[in-house]
């Protein structure tokens, strides 16, 4: 058995895709609120997500092509992303379904909204967390329209945190993995201190003693 090579100029279809997929794991997801021009509400989970900057706040979600989450963020400058915790992922993956521009995703998947503070799009309700943005800018690589946020305001529910920090068991975060799989973030916690250059040589030292 031995390593298989892929030459990404070779791919077919949605090779690379699957691909890339199922190697990036697990992928944190940004289930994004948007309205539109008109005033119609929208949302749909997005994994192709990230943090950019923690100073300023600043994430970043990625549209495959352009879809109503895109335009809307083109057309209005704004957009929330919510956090999705175990208990939503059903109704989270109920909102990407293919519905029609005109259709609320809140309303088909019986979900509260909660307004914003600082933006228009409303929040979910219980999602145990929320960064309401304004685009900084948006960039298209091949597929992807990578959609960068200003993060003007930040809610988290209290039931999450411990000790004045989030708790990854009380999150219960939710992941995205290759084809129809996820994994849950709490599941299988361990806990690592990030070494100092001086912690290494000292335990190298002692190994090579
Ligand atoms: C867990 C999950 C993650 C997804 N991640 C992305 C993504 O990163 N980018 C994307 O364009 N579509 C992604 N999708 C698909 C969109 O959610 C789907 O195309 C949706 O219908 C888009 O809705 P909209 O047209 O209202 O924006 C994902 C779907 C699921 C279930």
């Amino acid at each position: 058995m031995g390593h298989i090579d892929f030459d990404p100029s070779n791919f077919e279809g949605r090779e690379g895709y699957f691909l890339l997929t199922s190697l990036v794991v697990p992928r944190p997801i940004a289930w994004v609120s948007t309205v539109s021009p008109d005033g119609a509400r929208n949302l749909a989970p997005h994994s192709y997500f990230n943090a950019i900057s923690s100073n300023p706040l600043v994430i970043h979600f990625t549209s495959t092509g352009e879809k109503d989450t895109l335009r809307n963020v083109k057309a209005t400058g704004e957009f929330v992303v919510n956090i999705v915790s175990a208990p939503l992922a059903e109704v989270m993956n109920l909102t990407a379904a293919n519905f029609p521009a005109e259709e609320d995703e809140f309303a088909w998947a019986n979900l509260e909204d909660a307004p914003s503070k600082t933006i228009v799009p409303p929040r979910v309700a219980r999602a145990a967390a929320a960064f309401e943005c304004t685009v900084n800018r948006i960039v298209s690589i091949g597929s992807g329209n990578m959609v960068f946020g200003n993060v003007t305001h930040l809610v988290v529910d209290e039931a999450v945190m411990r000790d004045g920090r989030v708790a990854p068991d009380l999150l219960d975060a939710v992941g995205r993995l290759g084809g129809s799989w996820y994994t849950r973030a709490a599941t299988d916690l361990f806990k690592m201190k990030r070494p100092t250059y001086d912690d290494v040589k000292t335990k190298s030292g002692e190994r090579a003693g």
